[in-house]
């Protein structure tokens, strides 16, 4: 009998042992911390190095406590080496009254006229910045466009093509690009969860641009300044979306036997593209923006390489000719100033593996491994393919693509 009192004074004691010891833990558990826990048992995450994660988890802790946050702009780890830095620090740029006195601009819809009127305004500051991205060789440098509202897309890819990760001595890096949300309504918040992102993983470059469609442009002449400042030993870069299959080891190859020197702009090149004029499309162009019949040659913006020192020359370039609010079309008119041709690879299907968009190849996974780009794929999608590509995979053949 006091054998089963002992039992159950024992029981009582160490339950309430137990219920005040788990108080006491969320008590003291800020959410940023719990966040962080499950983060960890993710087993798809990327690992970060030990000591990263537990600085993480001690700056994470304060992150969202610290009501007056400095503004995350970085200006320290500015080596003397690389004495130069984002030099634009305000934004004084109004509308191009000269627009006013012209009919045909009158006739034009409102986004071609907000485009025309704030075209002349070519940089902005920076919201966050790392210019330490680039120290020491970089082998290939990913920059994927996003915007704020998309973290699932860099989430995924930062699980799968993004990886940093170093290959046979070949540092590969990764940046997502991005400018401020669209809607006013989206970026008090969206800001915040953005600059939480940046504290976590350090991927992140912002402008102090409306990320639109006609902004991309934008995005793309303040990644070639941002890359001539602070990146002078980047061997070759991806640009690409944020909803495509990449396959970092199929470009690896692709690069073996590329020589320093020659200009390599790769792609899926479109030639003698024509403006589209219809004015339902995506693409619509008036003649009073673009009057020839074809675009010159350019590589679709969904994924392409070029390399550094031609990025460089193409940054130069790209300072002498007027916005065009197509950001492709516009790298393909700064290519034909500097007489290079992006050269079409079989690889890069920007466009999509085949037209018909119910066929069984764009679900393919012996197809995609064979692929250096693939658009269109979803988080849920790319998460699924990266599995199957990577898991062991019976195909008849390899394509014989590379
Ligand atoms: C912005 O530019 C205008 C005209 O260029 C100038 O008059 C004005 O003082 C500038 N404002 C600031 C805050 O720099
Ligand atoms: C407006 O026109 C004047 C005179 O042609 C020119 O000097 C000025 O640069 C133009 N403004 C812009 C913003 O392009
Ligand atoms: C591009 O961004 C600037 C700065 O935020 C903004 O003033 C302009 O309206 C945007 N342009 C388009 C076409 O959305
Ligand atoms: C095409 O546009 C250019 C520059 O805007 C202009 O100089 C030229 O006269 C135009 N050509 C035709 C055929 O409209
Ligand atoms: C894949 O195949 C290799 C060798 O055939 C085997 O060692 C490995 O365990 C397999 N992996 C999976 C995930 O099935």
């Amino acid at each position: 009998m006091s054998q089963w009192k002992k039992t159950i004074y024992k029981t009582v004691c160490l339950s309430f042992l137990l219920v005040i010891t788990v108080t006491v833990l969320q008590r003291g558990m800020a959410p940023s911390q719990f966040m962080q826990g499950q983060e960890q048992k993710d087993p798809l995450s990327p690992e970060p190095p030990k000591t990263q994660k537990r600085d993480t988890a001690f700056l994470t802790s304060t992150f969202w406590k610290t009501k007056k946050e400095k503004a995350p702009v970085e200006k320290e780890g500015v080596t003397e080496k690389h004495a130069k830095s984002w030099d634009v620090t305000t934004t004084n740029c109004s509308a191009n009254q000269n627009f006013s006195k012209v009919d045909w601009f009158k006739g034009l819809e409102p986004n071609f006229q907000q485009f025309l009127l704030y075209r002349h305004c070519r940089y902005f500051p920076m919201l966050i910045n790392h210019p330490e991205k680039c120290s020491g060789d970089v082998y290939l440098l990913i920059v994927v466009k996003s915007i704020i509202t998309q973290h699932d897309r860099r989430e995924a890819i930062r699980r799968t093509w993004g990886q940093e990760k170093e290959v046979e001595g070949k540092r590969i890096r990764t940046l997502f690009l991005l400018g401020t949300a669209s809607k006013e309504e989206e970026r008090v918040n969206y800001q915040k969860l953005l600059d939480y992102e940046n504290h976590i993983y350090g991927d992140i470059l912002q402008w102090d641009f409306l990320d639109s469609f006609f902004n991309l442009t934008l995005k793309e002449v303040h990644f070639l300044k941002w890359l001539n400042i602070y990146c002078d030993n980047v061997r070759y870069i991806f640009k690409g979306d944020d909803d495509v299959f990449v396959s970092p080891s199929n470009i690896l190859e692709f690069l073996e036997d590329k020589k320093e020197g020659e200009d390599l702009f790769v792609g899926d090149v479109l030639y003698k593209a024509k403006p589209i004029r219809k004015k339902e499309n995506k693409y619509y162009i008036p003649s009073a923006l673009y009057n020839k019949s074809n675009y010159p040659p350019y590589a679709g913006g969904g994924g392409f390489i070029m390399d550094g020192p031609l990025a460089k020359r193409l940054h130069k370039t790209s300072e002498t000719l007027e916005l065009y609010p197509i950001d492709d079309v516009f790298l393909g008119m700064c290519l034909e100033v500097l007489k290079v041709s992006p050269i079409g690879h079989e690889g890069f299907k920007t466009f999509g593996i085949v037209k018909n968009k119910n066929s069984k190849m764009n679900k393919e996974p012996c197809f995609f491994r064979s692929m250096l780009v693939v658009h269109k794929l979803l988080p849920p999608e790319l998460l699924q393919m990266w599995n199957l590509v990577h898991s062991n995979l019976t195909c008849s053949r390899k394509l014989n693509i590379l």
